[in-house]
């Protein structure tokens, strides 16, 4: 396979990991190159030595940069960024700030996180009501159906970019342009887009956007991102947990911040967000479009060598064309099969079916093992793991 935007052998030895193991497990967390680690442990040294709110002050450019790279990589605007500690967290504050009431509807898909399930499970408890759209057989959001749920009741939509047991890119910029044709606010679940195909915040138009760190954008665990345009806040609430980061304290009452920084808070791991910087850095260097090329060919190469291998069965819907893949083994259960690739050296997972319940059960499964290869991956990788699937 050839690629020439990425020189994959540099970016091979810029990732140690890779010299240790053979690492799908990228949907997870991926194995970080060596400028998150350098910026990380050269941060954590310096709070060491000098003291950590000492460090801070001195790294604020580089801290302040990473805004800017986020901006940069999601064209969106910076005062819309937040820096939250997971993807979740940054679904958690956008969804909490949504003033619903009961008889309100939210529209959201069958292929949401648990996070954003749970969070829809409490609304309806309280009376608002919650449509689910199905999916497509290929695996995308059914548009029509989806327009068709979206009423003048609309206050909310919530809809995943790409799901975390498929490979699929579902249609978002599309949805907000419908749910913003009744002014309904739009939240998506970015966590398993960010960093492996493009996402651009301006052209999507959505007003809410959850980010994880640890993933596809190869940051340190603990990171995550929340995009929330300023241009809706005076549609939300107040942001429910908040400290003298994310506002202001005077004798007339505690204001909100005007920027996204309403959603985030001071005491939090800097080290981790200078990392988070590196990582920005380093996909902003190689350029999503590079990136995405290569995640989605090789997740083509993983689905058609898998598919040769006995006793593999390859779930993914027809419109699978990033780096998730979704497979069984007849006769093992997947954690068996994520243990024994473990043993042979290779990095899966098989995430709990009570993490994306409504997706798999909707298409007959009880879970998957998932197969995740990022940029640094390699076919003879994919033909190590075709072999070790075989001998099982
Ligand atoms: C689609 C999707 N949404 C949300 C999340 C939650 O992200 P985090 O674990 O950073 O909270 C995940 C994590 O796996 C995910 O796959």
């Amino acid at each position: 396979m050839t690629t020439p935007q990425l020189d994959v052998e540099q970016l091979r030895s810029d990732t140690p990991g890779c010299a240790h193991v053979t690492h799908f497990n990228n949907a997870g967390a991926s194995l970080q190159p060596h400028q998150v680690i350098d910026s990380v442990i050269e941060f954590v040294r310096l709070e060491s030595e000098i003291g950590g709110y000492e460090a801070q002050d001195q790294w604020s450019e580089q801290l302040d940069q990473v805004y800017d790279g986020a901006a940069s990589f999601l064209n969106c605007n910076r005062d819309g960024l937040a820096l939250t500690s997971s993807g979740s967290e940054a679904w958690w504050r956008a969804f909490t700030s949504v003033p619903l009431e009961p008889g309100d509807r939210v529209v959201t898909s069958r292929s949401e996180f648990v996070s954003a399930a749970a969070g829809l499970l409490a609304a309806r408890e309280r009376g608002v009501e919650v449509v689910d759209v199905a999916s497509l057989p290929d695996g995308t959001l059914d548009l029509d159906a989806f327009a068709e749920a979206v009423d003048a009741r609309t206050r909310l939509v919530c809809l995943t970019h790409v799901p975390m047991t498929q490979g699929v890119v579902n249609p978002v910029a599309e949805a907000t342009t419908i749910a913003h044709g009744v002014d309904a606010l739009v939240l998506v679940d970015g966590t398993q887009a960010v960093g492996q195909t493009p996402v651009d915040l301006t052209a999507i138009g959505c007003d809410l956007y959850a980010i994880t760190g640890r993933k596809w954008l190869r940051a340190p665990r603990g990171t995550g991102m929340l995009f929330a345009n300023p241009v809706v806040y005076d549609r939300l609430l107040p942001p429910l947990f908040v400290d003298g980061r994310s506002g202001s304290w005077t004798e007339d009452g505690y204001s909100p911040a005007e920027t996204a920084l309403r959603f985030e808070q001071g005491e939090r791991s800097i080290s981790a967000a200078a990392g988070l910087g590196a990582a920005l850095q380093v996909a902003n260097g190689l350029g999503i479009d590079a990136i995405a090329d290569r995640v989605s060919e090789l997740g083509m190469v993983v689905r058609s060598r898998l598919a040769d291998v006995d006793g593999v069965t390859v779930h993914d819907g027809s419109a699978a064309s990033v780096g998730i893949i979704g497979i069984t083994v007849a006769g093992r259960p997947n954690a068996d099969v994520v243990q024994r690739l473990r043993q042979a050296g290779i990095n899966t997972a098989a995430p709990a079916s009570a993490t994306s319940l409504h997706d798999l059960h909707d298409r007959g499964l009880d879970g998957i093992v998932r197969i995740a290869p990022h940029y640094f991956n390699t076919v003879e990788e994919v033909d190590h793991l075709a072999r070790a699937l075989d001998s099982l």
